[in-house]
């Protein structure tokens, strides 16, 4: 039996897969968060175990079936994941020092992609934000190597996670590094930008991931790597 969500196709609002404590996780539900480096111990990220706060429920969303988002739930500096089609989306909310980060020519120049060149986001996205909005960024969370979850490591750091960090993801796995927007850097083993999801503003604060702005067609499907 179709599910009201399915049937009406208007997603409820998804909840982020976040517990500090996760006591509920479940092995289906174990993926991997980043939080925000906004610490006053500086800490740069942080993994936990994300619990089962689905809704619309797991079998609809692994269907395909838009999510909507609450942003003004997503404090500056802070990133949420949510699950859509299986996969965690990266959401941040980034400052306006993060936003004047992702445009310094000393970080562009370190860019194997800076203008989103490589069919890896929706149109809507290639910009420098790769985003609709630039206080937001939505990137699935899948390094392009070989497919290890990357880690929010925001803020700039002489040393760590690697030498003269400038703020973003970073793969444990075999070094990738990408910016706060999922850019790739040269010379690291992925090859391509982090995969911008679909997604529309459907009110100011509420973002619906898996459907296009009106007006535009694109299929995530058509992407070069996930
Ligand atoms: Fe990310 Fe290899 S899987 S660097």
């Amino acid at each position: 039996m179709q599910s009201p969500i399915q049937s009406s196709m208007q997603p409820s609002i998804t909840k982020p897969l976040v517990s500090l404590a996760g006591p509920r996780a479940t092995r289906r539900d174990f993926l991997y968060v980043a939080t925000a480096a906004v610490s006053a111990f500086g800490a740069a990220a942080c993994l936990v175990p994300l619990i089962d706060q689905m809704n619309p429920d797991a079998g609809t969303l692994a269907a395909g079936a838009p999510i909507d988002i609450d942003l003004g739930k997503v404090e500056p500096g802070q990133q949420v994941v949510f699950r859509w089609r299986e996969r965690p989306v990266f959401v941040t909310h980034r400052t306006p020092e993060m936003l004047r980060a992702l445009q310094d020519p000393q970080l562009v120049s370190q860019l194997a992609d800076p203008q989103s060149d490589e069919l890896q986001q929706p149109p809507y996205a290639r910009n420098w934000h790769r985003s609709v909005k630039p206080d937001y960024g939505l990137v699935i969370g899948i390094c392009t190597h070989l497919g290890c979850i990357p880690m929010f490591y925001s803020q700039p750091n002489a040393g760590s996670p690697a030498q003269n960090w400038l703020g973003g993801y970073f793969c444990p796995c075999h070094g990738s590094k990408y910016d706060l927007a999922g850019r790739v850097f040269s010379g690291v083993p992925a090859p391509y930008n982090l995969p911008v999801p679909p997604h529309r503003y459907v009110s100011d604060t509420l973002v619906r991931v898996g459907e296009n702005p009106e007006g535009v067609s694109f299929d995530f499907g058509s992407i070069r790597q996930i």
